[in-house]
């Protein structure tokens, strides 16, 4: 198909519970960006709420949508296509989000690209200015979030092989329980790694699942039963900081090592495949964490590639990957039409991600 799109593109996210928006220019440049985190609505109940996330993402949609465009100085006659996710994610939000960008696609005449999240996620590392060199194809993406936990093989725009993934938990998902079980809140990872700054690590020998096995499948479910079992031996309420800090800073360590040695199989699998990838591309809300920053960048160095992990705010979801996401597709002429349903789940590596395979 021609590439028949010309102008900025408007991307929108609202699979979870980050409402955000960004406006790219045809090069990849940011021109403008929000994102309004709903943490404050679904906090006092220790989790998303999906009916809440939906409706406070129809509440903050249309305004921050005008602000973006508005900061980037377009008017909407000026767009050249609007791109948002379309799964995998909660599906009351993707249906607000892709149908407010299916409204400005109608209105304006502009193509409309349905992006997989999960693929913006792995393309981020490839916005323009990112990395020195560029991220260019095949390389290794590890994508550690609350919803997400896989290694993915990334050979090209749709073209995507899931290597292994998590059997139960995502590694933020097993953050966030073991932070409501030391009473930190919601969302816990952030209060969790700085509680851990605080504890020593070496106090609790955690189990390590599926560590040294073949593979690059992950397990956090052990994990979280034997923390689990070691607060509770405490008395409600009574855990005091220094026992919760030298829990939380074990448990991160068991965490980091088991992510470490996936990756590092993870990365065999891929040279095999690829004997040129020397990338590991590193994203999701966990890639924040500093002790895992330092555990996958050295488990990189051991095995000849380099990590790289986009900056946090690019990291955690955002709009300026889908808008970017969106742009790569554009850039081969892939569009979608406006009956595509938003889809609650989506694996990358299915059937029809690729139009060249077609
Ligand atoms: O990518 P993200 O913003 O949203 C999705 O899940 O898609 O990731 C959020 C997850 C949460 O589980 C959060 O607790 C975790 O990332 N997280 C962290 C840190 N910052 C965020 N986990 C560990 N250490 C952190 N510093
Ligand atoms: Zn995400």
């Amino acid at each position: 198909m021609a590439n028949s799109f010309r102008g900025p593109v408007l991307g929108i996210e609202s699979s979870c519970d980050e409402t955000a928006t960004a406006v790219l220019d045809e090069s990849g440049r940011v021109l403008a960006e929000a994102v309004h985190s709903q943490e404050r609505e679904h906090a006092p109940f220790g989790g998303v709420v999906p009916e809440i996330a939906a409706r406070a993402h129809l509440a903050a949609l249309p305004h921050q949508i005008r602000a973006t465009m508005a900061k980037a100085g377009l008017t909407f006659a000026e767009l050249g296509a609007v791109a948002a996710s379309a799964g995998p994610g909660l599906i009351g939000g993707l249906i607000v989000g892709s149908q407010m960008a299916k409204g400005i696609a109608i209105a304006r005449r502009l193509p409309y690209v349905a992006v997989n999240h999960l693929e913006a996620h792995a393309l981020t590392a490839r916005l323009p200015g990112l990395l020195p060199d560029g991220a260019a194809f095949p390389y290794l993406l590890l994508l550690i979030s609350g919803g997400h936990c896989q290694c993915v093989a990334v050979e090209g725009v749709g073209r995507y092989v899931r290597l292994g993934g998590t059997i139960d938990d995502a590694a933020g998902e097993a953050f966030d329980k073991i932070a409501k079980l030391l009473g930190l809140g919601w969302p816990g990872g952030p209060a969790l790694e700085k509680l851990a700054a605080l504890g020593d690590s070496s106090r609790h020998d955690f189990p390590r699942p599926l560590m040294r096995r073949e593979g690059c499948d992950f397990s956090f479910s052990g994990l979280k039963t034997a923390v689990a079992r070691v607060v509770e031996r405490c008395e409600a309420g009574a855990l005091p900081q220094s026992e919760a800090a030298d829990i939380a800073a074990s448990f991160q360590r068991a965490v980091a090592e088991v992510l470490a040695d996936r990756a590092g199989n993870a990365m065999a699998m891929m040279r095999a495949r690829s004997p040129a990838a020397r990338l590991l591309v590193v994203a999701g809300g966990v890639a924040s964490n500093g002790a895992i920053r330092t555990a996958l960048t050295q488990a990189a160095d051991a095995r000849g590639f380099q990590m790289v992990a986009p900056p946090v705010r690019l990291c955690t979801d955002n709009a300026v990957m889908v808008a970017w996401a969106g742009l790569e597709r554009l850039r081969l002429g892939w569009t979608d039409g406006i009956g595509f349903a938003p889809r609650p789940r989506w694996p990358l590596d299915e059937p029809g991600m690729d139009r060249t395979a077609a």
